[in-house]
C-alpha cells in the first residue's frame, strides 16, 4: 500500500513552488507546523540525466551529494524532519523520466512528481509542464516510465489547456493509474488570473471514481487556511488540499493558523532564520530570491512598508538579521 493511502483525510500538502519550497523554506515550515506530505520544487529530468551522462563519461558518479550541480542540490532534503516528501520532476522522454524516477527513490524521496501544468515557456517547448495536456499518449507513456522506479507515482496538472477538458484529459491520466493526481483548478490559459473553480472538483472526484478508485484526488488553488481547506474537502469530495501562496509569510498554515495570528516578532524571528538556512543549504542562489519572503513576512504593521524597504537591499542573512535587530 502506498503512503498515499495511509493519509487520514482530509491530508494537507505543500504545493511544488520553483524557488520558493527549496529546502530552507522546506526546513521552515516543518519545523512551524508540517503538512502531510512535502514537496520539491520542480527538476529537469532531462537536465539530470545529461549531467549524469556527461559525468559517468569521467566515470564518475553524481549521486546523493554533488553540492556543484543545481539539480542535485534542489533534490536535497532533510529526512529526518520532511517526511513524507515527494520529489517533482518534468520532462517529455520517457527514458529521462525512468532515471530521473529511479534517482529520486534513491534520493530516499517516498514518491515522484510529474509536473504536468507549469506554464512556462521554457518547460513547454520540451513538450512538458501544460504542454502534456496536449499530447495524453506522451502523457501516460512518461507516468509508466516514472512507475519503473518503483515508488508511488504522483500528477499535477490542470483542468485543461484553453479550454476545461475534464472529461478527455483526466481519463486518460487515471488510465495511467498514478497513485495520486493534484487538480489545480484553472486552465493553462488562465494561469492564476481568475479564481480556483472549485465547482469542478465533485466531477473530477467521479471521474477517479469510476476509473481508478485507488488514486488520490487533490485539489489545487487559492486555500488560504486549514479551515477552508476543509471546507472544500468536504465539499467537493476531495481527499486532500495543497497549499501554495497561502504559505507566503505563514510557515505555520498548516497548523491552523492564519497569518494575522502570529505576533511581529515571531514573523521575524522566522524570517531571519530562513534568510540563514538559505544562505546554508542553497549557497549557490541568489540573494534576491528571498525578496518574496520579504514581502511576504513584513507587511500588516505600522512601520512595514519602511523596513520592507530596508531589508529588499540587504545581500546576507547577516545583514538582514541586524537590520531586524535594530528595528
Ligand atoms: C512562485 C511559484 C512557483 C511555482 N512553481 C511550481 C513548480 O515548480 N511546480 C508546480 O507544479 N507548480 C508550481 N507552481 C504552482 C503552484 O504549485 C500552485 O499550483 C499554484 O500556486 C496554485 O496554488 P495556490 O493558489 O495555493 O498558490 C508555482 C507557483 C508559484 C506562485
Amino acid at each position: 500500500m502506498s503512503f498515499w493511502q495511509q493519509l487520514k483525510k482530509p491530508f494537507f500538502v505543500m504545493a511544488p513552488m520553483a524557488d520558493v519550497t527549496d529546502a530552507a523554506f522546506r526546513a521552515l515550515v516543518a519545523k512551524r507546523g508540517a503538512p502531510d506530505v512535502f514537496w520539491t520544487e520542480f527538476v529537469a529530468a532531462d537536465g539530470l540525466y545529461h549531467t549524469r551522462e556527461h559525468r559517468s563519461d569521467t566515470g564518475t558518479t553524481i549521486y546523493g551529494s554533488d553540492s556543484e550541480n543545481p539539480l542535485m542540490r534542489d533534490l536535497t532534503f532533510d529526512p529526518a524532519i520532511e517526511r513524507s516528501i515527494v520529489g517533482q520532476i518534468f520532462g517529455s522522454n520517457p527514458e529521462t523520466i525512468a532515471y530521473a524516477a529511479k534517482l529520486v527513490a534513491e534520493l530516499g524521496f517516498d514518491g515522484v512528481d510529474l509536473n504536468m501544468g507549469c506554464p512556462d515557456r521554457s518547460v513547454e517547448k520540451q513538450g512538458a509542464g501544460a504542454a502534456m495536456i496536449k499530447t495524453p499518449e506522451v502523457a501516460q507513456a512518461v507516468i509508466r516510465a516514472a512507475k519503473t522506479a518503483g515508488l508511488p507515482v504522483s500528477v499535477k496538472t490542470r483542468v485543461g489547456y484553453n479550454k476545461e477538458i475534464l472529461d478527455e484529459w483526466l481519463p486518460a491520466v487515471l488510465a495511467a493509474e498514478p497513485d495520486a493526481v493534484t487538480l489545480h483548478l484553472r486552465t493553462r490559459k488562465e494561469m492564476s488570473l481568475v479564481p480556483a473553480r472549485w465547482e469542478l472538483m465533485p466531477r473530477v472526484v467521479a471521474l477517479r471514481d469510476a476509473l481508478s478508485p485507488e488514486t488520490r484526488i487533490i485539489g489545487n488553488g487559492d486555500v488560504e487556511s486549514v479551515e477552508q481547506g476543509r471546507r472544500l474537502a468536504e465539499e467537493t469530495g476531495a481527499d486532500g488540499i495543497m497549499i501554495g501562496r497561502g504559505m507566503f509569510g505563514n510557515p505555520w498554515v498548516f497548523v491552523g493558523r492564519t497569518s494575522e495570528d502570529t505576533p511581529l516578532e515571531e514573523k521575524l524571528e522566522a524570517l531571519v532564520e530562513l534568510a540563514h538556512g538559505f544562505e546554508a543549504l542553497t549557497p549557490k542562489k541568489n540573494f534576491s530570491i528571498l525578496k518574496k519572503h520579504i514581502k511576504a513576512f513584513v507587511t500588516g504593521f505600522s512601520g512595514a512598508a519602511e523596513l520592507r524597504a530596508l531589508l529588499m537591499e540587504t545581500n546576507s542573512a547577516a545583514e538582514l538579521e541586524q537590520i531586524i535587530q535594530s528595528a
